[in-house]
């Protein structure tokens, strides 16, 4: 498996993996035919796998329903339809009127913001507001809503509500280009996207994978993808388990995580006992990785993180 160029996803997900990809893909094996992407949040690792067939799950049904909506657009069509929301709404469009078009509104370190405050709103109530939130129109709102949301974040609060404020920035070059090359790149590869508890999965899910990434949330951190959902030590185990079978059927599996917080003096200790049971049989791969930025990313440095990468196989040369 070779990724010659790593893509960003056009959803800018918590804990995504974009700044340690090209160390991932020294350990991800190569000439795989078929492979899963578990956990595949906003979809940064399935995008830049190369292998015939990718399938990339996740629990969360907005997200997989979002990727699966933009997967099937034209990317002409559909930012045609994203312009008219933005003036439906009153949004900026940095894009077509240039950033100093808006100047007057821009404080401090506030960007875009205060010109997009009750749009957003407005739009976020609308969003909300709809019964059914896998129509075109619904995933539309919520692509749009994540372009003008606080770091382009997507999350939703118990009660299924989208509950991110409005950030900074807009549907700008930059959204655009990932979203251009998002939909490209699932022209031109086979991904498919199933959203499906991973604690659901039977085997005939993981018919002729060849290998598996899975990248769980961690135990002992605390990013939160989803208010209804948590991860703890059951959820954990039955991860662990489960690449326990797989690995037993000759599917190479590849598992990111952390293994302590040094300074806190935090350690998973269910993910080391696992190692030291397997001792031999899987291998504990060091990954440097320096989160950039954010609240939940600058705990990470506090507590001085370790990813790891486990494997169920020795590095290719
Ligand atoms: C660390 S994030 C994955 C980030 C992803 N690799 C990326 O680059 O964007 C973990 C993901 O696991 C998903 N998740 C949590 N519990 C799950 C479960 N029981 N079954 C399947 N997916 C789950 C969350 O929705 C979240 O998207």
């Amino acid at each position: 498996m070779c990724l010659t160029q790593a893509y960003k996803s056009p959803i800018n997900y918590t804990g995504n993996k974009y700044r340690i990809l090209p160390q991932l893909e020294k350990y991800f094996p190569k000439n795989i035919n078929k492979c899963m992407d578990l956990f595949t949040g906003g979809s940064t690792v399935a995008i830049n796998l190369v292998a015939n067939e990718i399938i990339a799950v996740d629990n969360n049904p907005r997200v997989i329903n979002l990727l699966k909506f933009l997967k099937k657009q034209d990317y002409c069509e559909l930012i045609n339809k994203i312009d008219k929301t933005i003036e439906m709404y009153g949004l900026s469009n940095s894009y077509k009127n240039g950033y100093s078009y808006y100047k007057e509104y821009v404080e401090g370190n506030n960007g875009l913001k205060k010109y997009n405050l009750d749009g957003f709103s407005k739009l976020k109530r609308d969003y909300n507001n709809l019964e059914d939130k896998n129509t075109n129109e619904a995933n539309l709102y919520l692509y749009v809503l994540m372009a003008y949301s606080f770091n382009n974040d997507i999350r939703f609060n118990s009660k299924g509500e989208f509950n991110i404020p409005a950030g900074k920035t807009d549907m700008n070059k930059n959204n655009r280009e990932k979203l251009k090359r998002y939909i490209d790149i699932c022209n031109c590869k086979k991904i498919d996207f199933v959203c499906k508890d991973f604690r659901e999965m039977n085997i005939e899910d993981f018919n002729d994978i060849e290998f598996l990434y899975a990248d769980p949330p961690y135990l002992i951190t605390d990013a939160v993808y989803n208010e209804n959902d948590g991860w703890g030590e059951q959820e954990e185990t039955s991860l662990l388990n489960m690449l326990d079978k797989l690995s037993d059927r000759g599917i190479k599996f590849a598992l990111s995580n952390v293994l302590q917080k040094k300074k806190l003096n935090i350690k998973n200790e269910i993910l080391y006992d696992w190692i030291e049971k397997n001792n031999g049989k899987y291998f504990v791969n060091n990954i440097n990785y320096h989160y950039r930025s954010s609240s939940y990313n600058k705990k990470n440095r506090d507590g001085l993180e370790e990813e790891i990468l486990i494997t169920n196989y020795k590095m290719e040369e």
